[in-house]
């Protein structure tokens, strides 16, 4: 396809907006603080941000530039820049997309359940958990109606649907992200949240913990998959990729941020300040769906009511914007390589990746079998759902980012690496960022990520410990 006939966002900032909106979603507001939460507070924050601006930034400036140079999707892109060989890097994205999406939209729809929830009042949700997500009728329909809601965006196309979405949803977002924040910092113990948040133990730094941070990093970023390929794909030859993607970067991780802002101070109130407490109670993924609705009922009431719903929408709309863009990857590979026309295209795999995705809905209480799924040597037995996500998120994105920038840099070639950056940029002289993205896409990406990949995969899938001592 050409420039012409291609959809683009329609300016900077809508590019900006979208891909922000990619990147912001369940990943900061819920995972986020519980990573956080059973990583051991700061040690885990400050691994996540080192990682997130010395890795991540260097692979979605080569996302955007490998998708803006060939205006393809992820597959058509690599084999488009003349090497078939390295095609199955864009379809480790795309079936990256698909994985992921799958169980996203489950815990989406638990956000959309829970919005509805906290509007009637039941704030006795949080006790009742286990049986909201036994209720696969329920949640069936919650995750259809986010699936339905997303593939309705997407179907309209990239600046008609993506964009105009996100020039609503994430201005809102981050109005709601600020107030909640403000608020909770006026709760009794705040501070004592805020501490375990910030105030950092270098000895909690364990080789569990620099790969959790790493695969949140790649996850919460939209990295390793081709998203920001795809998103590249659309992008104008006017914007500046390296500013771009450190204002995506930054964006990101300012809300990642905040949300722990948010979050800490709700729990230390709750725990009246026992760092031990917060720590238990703030470590688990059920922490926001079990705990969080009866922290907002001690707040009384009405203002219960209106913090708890505030917060279920924003984490709704956060979602939303990430949804958009996980199943866009796999739409655009439908109407680059296979020709479907985008309406199709968009509703099929929408209605497959439902599919794929009903056994993570049943795995988390309604089917035994899918809950005690497997066993593995490093994380122990998990259910279905983890283990998909162990599988897309904390291996795949890695090992796509890993992948992404050997290509970059050695098959593609820095020379037209740097060229494609070139473009847009309005500097004569190369930058401070233009020269450590050329370094780390070269150099500190691929070994650094290399040794966290193979470690990890050996630990978790096979129970060795290749490198002893070190982590
Ligand atoms: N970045 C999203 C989050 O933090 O929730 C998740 C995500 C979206 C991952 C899009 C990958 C992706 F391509």
């Amino acid at each position: 396809m050409t420039m012409a006939t291609r959809d683009h966002f329609k300016s900077r900032i809508g590019f900006i907006l979208a891909a922000s909106g990619s990147a912001v979603g369940l990943g900061n507001i819920w995972k986020f603080p519980f990573e956080v939460g059973a990583g051991g507070g700061a040690a885990f924050v400050m691994t996540y941000l080192f990682f997130a601006f010395t890795l991540c930034f260097p692979v979605m400036v080569a996302e955007i530039a490998i998708g803006r140079k060939t205006q393809l999707n992820p597959v058509g892109a690599i084999k488009s820049l003349g090497h078939k060989r390295w095609t199955f890097l864009g379809y480790l994205g795309v079936a990256s997309g698909f994985l992921i999406l799958s169980f996203y939209t489950v815990v989406a729809g638990w956000a959309l359940g829970y919005f509805v929830e906290m509007l009637l009042g039941n704030f006795d949700i949080g006790n009742q958990f286990d049986a909201f997500t036994k209720d696969w009728i329920k949640m069936g329909l919650y995750s259809l109606l986010f699936m339905s809601g997303t593939a309705f965006v997407v179907s309209n196309g990239i600046s008609g649907g993506i964009e105009r979405a996100a020039r609503i949803l994430m201005p809102t977002l981050v109005v709601f992200v600020l107030a909640l924040v403000i608020y909770a910092l006026t709760l009794p113990n705040a501070m004592e949240g805020i501490k375990y948040y910030l105030q950092p133990d270098f000895s909690k730094i364990t080789g569990d913990i620099v790969y959790k941070a790493l695969g949140q990093a790649f996850f919460s970023l939209s990295l390793g998959m081709g998203a920001l390929i795809t998103y590249g794909s659309y992008v104008s030859r006017e914007t500046n990729i390296v500013r771009a993607a450190a204002v995506i970067t930054v964006t990101d991780v300012s809300i990642a941020f905040l949300a722990g802002l948010m979050m800490f101070p709700f729990v230390a109130y709750m725990t009246q300040g026992d760092p031990v407490g917060i720590r238990e109670v703030s470590g688990g993924p059920g922490f926001i769906f079990i705990t969080l609705p009866g922290i907002f009922e001690s707040l009384g009431h009405s203002l219960g009511m209106v913090i708890g719903t505030a917060f279920f929408l924003l984490l709704s709309f956060a979602a939303f914007t990430s949804t958009i863009s996980l199943l866009e990857v796999p739409t655009a590979y439908m109407i680059d390589e296979l020709k479907v026309e985008r309406k199709a295209a968009t509703w099929a795999v929408a209605g497959t990746i439902y599919l794929i995705g009903i056994p993570s809905m049943l795995s988390v209480g309604a089917v035994e079998s899918l809950k005690n799924f497997i066993t593995l040597p490093g994380p122990g037995t998990m259910n279905f759902m983890d283990f998909v996500g162990l599988i897309a998120n904390d291996t795949f994105l890695p090992l796509g980012g890993l992948l992404i920038s050997v290509f970059t840099a050695y098959v593609w070639k820095k020379s037209n690496f740097n060229k494609e950056i070139r473009v847009g940029s309005h500097q004569s002289k190369t930058g401070f960022l233009e020269v450590y993205v050329d370094i780390a896409i070269s150099y500190i990406c691929p070994i650094i990520l290399g040794i966290i990949t193979l470690v990890t995969v050996f630990r978790n899938f096979f129970g060795i410990d290749i490198i002893g001592g070190l982590f």
